[in-house]
Order: structure tokens, then C-alpha cells, then sequence
């Protein structure tokens, strides 16, 4: 199986682009994001504390699912698909907390390198190169500046008529990469072996191409 490992701060485009270069090449497109953004609608949903012993317990109780639907990613939470539900501000602040502890990522370790263990893949995420798949066969830290995630934030909220001012939405962004990059268990940071790509000044055609044409000469 071949795997393509995707790493990189909030709003840098992992995503869209992960899934522009997965349809590419005809393999899967993994969000691990989605995996802990549903483990943190179960913390909400349930009420309980971010704290380990509180976390450990609702494992037992929550069945969470992962689903291709039409070919997209779906997640399910006790049977029902949430994807919608976890891409919320308020679900993204909680996933970024919950996503610091160990047992929340020990919990998710298996499930992600079953799927590249089962599939071509192109997982995105903030630890695939570094910790969950580092054999794959191409790995990409991809960034762009703050100001620049942010603005591409914000114009994704006027879209779905969410009300917040950029100001607000650059310090959400500050604080998620903050979350991300000081975090004792698995922080946020380019693998050795990873190509560093910045967006910044890439329209996301020029980032799918660029990234296509990296993969392709690594797997020649
Ligand atoms: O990629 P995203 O914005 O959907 O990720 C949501 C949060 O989950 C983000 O704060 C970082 C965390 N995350 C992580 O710690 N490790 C991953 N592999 C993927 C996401």
C-alpha cells in the first residue's frame, strides 16, 4: 500500500487540497481531524470534563465510525452521521484541547494506521508524517502565514453567514496553533524527511499541482 502523509498548522488547506490530491491518484482521502473533532462532540454531548479519567470512560461507551459516502469521508457518532456537527468554532476550540491528551490520541492511533495498512491514502493531519505513518512514501508540512489562514477562515464563515470579525478569527487560529505546536504528546512540527510547502502566495490549483508533481517524482 502507498501513503501519502499530509502535516500542517490549521486553515493551510490540508484538507481541501488532501482530497483534490487523493482524487488524483485514485486513493483515500483520510481527514484525521474528523476523527477527533467526533471525539470532542461525544465530550460535549456527554457534558464531562476534559480531564483523562473522565475521557477513558466514554470509550467504552461511544461507538465511533468512519464511512465513504459518494466517495467522501463521513464520520458517525452511536450511529449517527455527524459530520456536519463537528466542523462547528465551538466543536474546533474543544477538538484542539482534547486532541493534547495522550489517551484521546492512543484511542485514535489504530484506527488511522488500519486504514493506510487497508488503502492507498492521503491522510492529513498535524502528526501522520511524525508519529502515525513514519514510513509513508511522501510526506508534505504544508503552512502559510497566520494572516493568510485566517483570511481564507474568514471568508469561509461570511459564506455560511457565521458572524465573527477577522480579528477574531486570527486570534482563534493563533490560539489553535498554539494548542497545536506546544502540546506535550505529539506537537504539531515537520517531520525530517517532510517537503515544506507554503501556500501562502499558491491559488490551491497551484498547490494541488505542486504537491502531484513532489508525489510523483518521490514514487518514480
Ligand atoms: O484538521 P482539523 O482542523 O480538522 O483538526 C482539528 C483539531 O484536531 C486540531 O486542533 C488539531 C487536532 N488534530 C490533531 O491533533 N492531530 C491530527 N492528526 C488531526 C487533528
Amino acid at each position: 500500500m502507498k501513503s501519502i502523509a499530509i502535516d500542517g498548522p490549521a486553515g493551510a488547506g490540508k484538507s481541501t487540497i488532501a482530497r483534490l490530491v487523493a482524487e488524483r491518484l485514485n486513493f483515500i482521502y483520510v481527514d484525521s481531524g474528523a476523527l477527533y473533532r467526533t471525539v470532542a462532540l461525544a465530550v460535549k454531548q456527554k457534558g464531562i470534563l476534559v480531564v483523562p479519567v473522565q475521557l477513558q470512560q466514554i470509550f467504552s461507551e461511544i461507538q465511533i465510525e468512519m464511512c465513504y459516502i459518494d466517495g467522501l469521508q463521513h464520520m458517525f457518532l452511536d450511529g449517527v452521521d455527524v459530520s456536519d456537527r463537528i466542523r462547528s468554532s465551538e466543536i474546533s476550540q474543544l477538538t484542539s484541547q482534547i486532541a493534547q491528551l495522550k489517551v484521546v490520541r492512543e484511542y485514535l492511533f489504530s484506527c488511522q494506521q488500519k486504514m493506510a495498512q487497508e488503502h492507498d491514502v492521503v491522510m492529513d493531519g498535524r502528526d501522520i508524517g511524525t508519529e502515525i505513518l513514519p514510513n509513508a512514501n511522501v510526506k508534505i508540512f504544508l503552512t502559510a502565514t497566520a494572516q493568510e489562514r485566517a483570511q481564507r477562515r474568514y471568508k469561509q464563515l461570511l459564506e455560511s453567514k457565521t458572524i465573527k470579525t477577522l480579528e477574531e478569527v486570527l486570534q482563534e487560529v493563533k490560539q489553535r496553533d498554539e494548542n497545536d505546536y506546544n502540546r506535550a504528546v505529539s506537537p504539531l512540527r515537520q517531520a525530517e524527511d517532510a517537503i515544506l510547502v507554503d501556500t501562502s502566495d499558491m491559488t490551491l490549483e497551484e498547490s494541488v499541482d505542486f504537491i502531484l508533481d513532489v508525489i510523483s517524482k518521490k514514487l518514480a
